[in-house]
């Protein structure tokens, strides 16, 4: 069986082929050199440029797939969540794919790509703790089989990539946040500046596994404000202390809770070299499995669409061609 699967959710164009355990094709344009110069993504702008790429995209894919469209079986593609215009690019030219070819057809949630975007790399046993860390959404999830999540936890404000992408704002880094604070923390002292690691006290029982970022965030923008002398670098890597000591104390409580020794951590944020390093060393490896993706499955792009879509088809999962968008889970 062979699958497309299409990504279009907020700043990236991406297609790709899957078939039979392996990834063919994986091509995936980056919008951020038009939304570089704004500080961040502009969504009218992001679905113009979506519709200007999606389809030369697609016949990339397929060629450097090797295979005509008459091989595709099926038509996996984003549908929620995310920006609705872009969106909607992606869906639309999807469901017409799927219609003028007569190929089955089923909607993805992007975050339920990322939870199980290790599989395109790792054989990984269940049950499983997955850490989803995006620049939209952070998320801690029990997964007892394929397609039996339990959600423990999420973010109240902004999510783990948001703060990364606003916090490099105020330091004058630059968009996307991410890999720039990740450079300039390399020069800094992760210890001189103590932020607070919000709710990790445990005193609502409530908020053992939920995140809330927007205190760090303000702390930092407030460290910055009453010391113009700071020091950047030393800002940004100690931010970044603050930020990954926040989601081990979360992810370590939900593995001890669950009893599970296999973890994921998936999403743009787990590009990070430094988390990577921290997460190895704490989570000891006698004793636990943790599977990152490689960045190129990291950041947003349609392989993972393609693997979970053509997973839902072979359970025989369609939609048909009236689905819609959502920008919320
Ligand atoms: O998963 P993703 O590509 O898109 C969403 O679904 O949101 O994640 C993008 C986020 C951005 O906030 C970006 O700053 C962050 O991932 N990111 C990183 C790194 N690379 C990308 N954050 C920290 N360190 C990085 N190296
Ligand atoms: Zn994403």
């Amino acid at each position: 069986m062979i699958t497309i699967g299409f990504e279009s959710s907020c700043d990236e164009t991406s297609v790709a082929i899957f078939s039979e355990g392996s990834i063919l094709s994986n091509i995936v344009y980056s919008q951020i050199p038009i939304h570089e110069k704004f500080g961040g993504v502009i969504p009218e702008i992001a679905s113009r440029d979506h519709v200007k790429k999606i389809a030369t995209i697609t016949s990339t894919a397929i060629q450097e797939a090797g295979i005509t469209i008459k091989d595709i079986d099926g038509v996996a593609v984003t549908n929620k969540p995310g920006l609705v215009g872009s969106l909607v690019v992606g869906l639309s030219f999807a469901k017409s794919f799927a219609y003028y070819n007569h190929k089955k057809f089923v909607g993805v949630d992007h975050l339920k790509a990322h939870l199980y975007s290790p599989f395109l790399e790792y054989d990984i046993s269940y049950p499983f703790i997955a850490l989803t860390i995006s620049g939209g959404h952070t998320s801690i999830t029990y997964v007892k089989a394929f397609n039996d999540e339990q959600l423990l936890g999420t973010t109240y404000d902004d999510a783990a990539g948001e703060a990364f992408d606003k916090i490099a704002k105020v330091l004058g880094l630059g968009y996307p946040g991410g890999p720039l604070i990740e450079k300039c923390a390399l020069a800094g002292n992760p210890k001189a500046i103590k932020f607070p690691r919000p709710l990790t006290t445990n005193k609502n029982p409530e908020d053992l596994y939920n995140f809330s970022f927007s205190g760090l965030k303000s702390s930092v923008i407030n460290y910055v404000r009453t010391n113009p002398a700071f020091c950047k670098e030393d800002v940004a890597a100690s931010f970044q202390e603050a930020l990954f000591e926040t989601l081990i104390i979360k992810l370590n409580r939900a593995v001890k809770d669950t009893k599970c020794h296999n973890i994921v951590i998936a999403g743009g944020v787990a590009c990070n070299k430094t988390l990577k390093t921290k997460f190895n060393n704490f989570f000891n490896q006698k004793t636990y499995s943790l599977f990152i993706p490689s960045p190129k499955y990291c950041t947003d792009n349609a392989a993972m669409v393609a693997y979970l879509g053509d997973k839902y088809l072979k359970m025989a999962r369609y939609d048909d061609l009236e689905l819609g968008v959502n920008s919320r889970i």
